[in-house]
Order: C-alpha cells, then structure tokens, then sequence
C-alpha cells in the first residue's frame, strides 16, 4: 500500500489562453488530494472517493463486469472521478510494464472538485506516483508530470494543456507555455480563495473558447492579450510587486470574462473582493463556477467573502512550496 498526495493550485495568470501556446503561471496551494493504491491480485479497478465536499462514492469495474457504484452523488461526479482515475491507473501501468496490474484506489481531497483548484491534476498525479510505486517504480518528477499531463488529456478528450499538471506535480509557482514547463521564484502570496460550492464543465468551457476564437478575429486577439499580460505578471512576480500583480489579475478576469468563462457568482465574488480593497481579484481555472482568488494581505476580503451571497466557502490559501510527495508507504 503507498500513498502520496499533491497540491491544489490557483491560476495567478494564463488559464484558457494557455491552451492555444501562450504562457500561464499557475501556482500550488496547501490544499492537498491524497490517494492511497493497493495492489489487487485480480485486475480489476476498485475507486473509492471520498472528498470533503461530496459524499463520496465507491465503484469497482474490470475486464469481466462493468462498474457496480455504490453512489451517494451525482452520476457525472462519478463518472469525471472514474475517467481520471482509470486514465492515472493506464499511465501507471505502462510505465511499469504491467498490463493488467489491479488496484484498490482510495482518494481524499481537500479540494473542491471541478472547481478551479486543480483537484483533478492532484489526483492523477498523486495516483500514478503511488500506483508506480507500489508496482516497484519510481519515476522522476518530469516523467510523472509528463504522464500526468497525458492522463489528464486523455480523461478531457484532448481539451487540456500542461499547465495543472506540471504545477501540481513539482509545487510552488511554474510558468507553463506549450511543453515548456519551467519553475519560477515567487514570494509569499496572501492569495484568498471564494468558492460558490459549484464546478464548471471544463472540456465545455474549453469548447467554448475554442469555438469564439475561431468565429471573431477579437476573440483570438483576447486571448493573446491574455499572453501579453501574463508576461507582464512575470515581471511583476520577480520584482514582488504586488500592487502590479493584483491590477494584472484584475485585467485577466476582465478578458476571462469577455471569452465567456465567467459567471454571476464568481463575478459577485471577485467584486466583493475588489469592494474590500483586495489588491487584485479573478476567477481561476476554467471557470463557469467555482473559485475566484484574490490576493489581500488583510482579513478584509475573507470577511467580506464569509457574507457574499453566493459565496459558499472563503480560506486563505498559502503558496505550497512542494508538489508530489509520498505520504506512507
Ligand atoms: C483548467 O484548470 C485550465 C484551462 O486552461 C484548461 C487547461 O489548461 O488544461 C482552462
């Protein structure tokens, strides 16, 4: 039995337009998804999930029956939980050269699901590295982000960049742009996070952007002003100006918003962060619902957040400094 856990992350810049070659910075949070692996002496799959926002559920699958949930959520949490689990469970066996390895998955997560915070990632990335390892492999951290990646593509029909992976596998702040992933310095960050208790379909919402990038020359131009701004974030970064920081982020929520990926709540969210004078507010990850975060060294936009209808949940999130690691073994 191994178990490792990896970070959630926020988007400080870049989501969406990362898909389409321009760069992002995301950063690793303390909020972690632990997933435990026994192996089977069968091949079948068993995934048991239990988040602290959900119930949880339980489902066993393999080459001989389909699936028997035990479900006490909704059939598409289930089936998103399932599809990265059995894409982590496909890289783990390939790169242990052991086709037909069975498993007992355990997950628990801290991270809301769907909703911004790279609770996928985190658990594709926790599960391979405790699958190849309790097959007898250890892979490097650039493997393991490599087949991360490639789990998270293959469980989001092709719809996702490196970005949530790479992040969530090696920790701190990371600059993605296309298969170039590379770690970057960042100071402290009082980054606080809203959630509205809701996710985002995030293959939708790629979809989306996808389809009025190719309808309006605009749009296209949006999202690399997105690249352009998130250079600038870069600069702003290195040099620990959080002012710039937090008027960047302001500015990437504005062009999120206009490529369609916002919503009523995160909205609400981000201007009762700016009414409280957080130095910068916008929504992250693929948006249509879930997290916004705002960066404020005070408690104001944690309060403000507290009583923000629509507003489910307010934390204050610290930069984690380490991505995957093992937990017992
Ligand atoms: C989702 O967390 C971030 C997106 O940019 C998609 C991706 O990068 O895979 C919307």
């Amino acid at each position: 039995m191994v178990t490792s856990s990896a970070p959630g992350k926020v988007y400080l810049f870049g989501e969406h337009a990362v898909v389409y070659g321009e760069p992002a910075v995301p950063c690793a949070i303390e909020r972690r998804a632990r997933v435990t692996v026994t192996e089977r002496a069968d091949d079948r799959i068993r995934v048991h999930a239990e988040d602290l926002s959900l119930d949880g559920f339980t489902v066993e699958y393999g080459s001989d029956a389909g699936g028997t949930p035990d479900v006490n959520v909704s059939e598409s949490v289930v089936e998103a939980g399932v599809r990265y689990v059995d894409a982590a469970v496909e890289q783990a066996r390939d790169a242990a050269d052991a086709p037909s390895a069975g498993f007992d998955v355990d997950v628990e997560s801290e991270i809301p699901l769907g909703a911004g915070l790279g609770s996928s990632a985190a658990v594709v990335s926790a599960a391979i590295d405790a699958a190849t390892r309790e097959l007898g492999v250890e892979l490097d951290e650039a493997e393991l982000a490599d087949r991360a990646y490639r789990a998270e593509f293959d469980a989001q029909d092709g719809e996702a960049s490196r970005a949530d992976t790479y992040c969530v596998t090696v920790g701190g702040a990371v600059r993605v742009e296309g298969d170039d992933c590379r770690s970057i310095e960042a100071p402290d960050l009082p980054l606080v996070v809203g959630f509205d208790g809701g996710s985002g379909d995030t293959g939708e919402l790629v979809a989306g952007v996808r389809r009025l990038r190719e309808e309006y020359d605009f749009a296209a131009d949006t999202v690399e002003t997105v690249g352009d701004l998130v250079r600038s974030g870069e600069d702003a970064l290195a040099a620990g100006d959080l002012e710039e920081l937090g008027r960047l982020m302001n500015f990437n929520h504005g062009l999120l918003a206009a490529l369609g990926v916002s919503s009523r709540s995160l909205d609400s969210m981000v201007w009762a962060a700016r009414d409280a004078d957080a130095l910068g507010a916008k929504l992250t990850g693929a948006g249509g619902g879930g997290c916004i975060v705002a960066l404020d060294p005070t408690d104001e936009t944690e309060t403000a957040l507290a009583f923000t209808p629509g507003c489910e949940d307010a934390f204050r999130a610290e930069l984690d400094r380490e991505g995957v690691r093992v937990e017992a073994a």
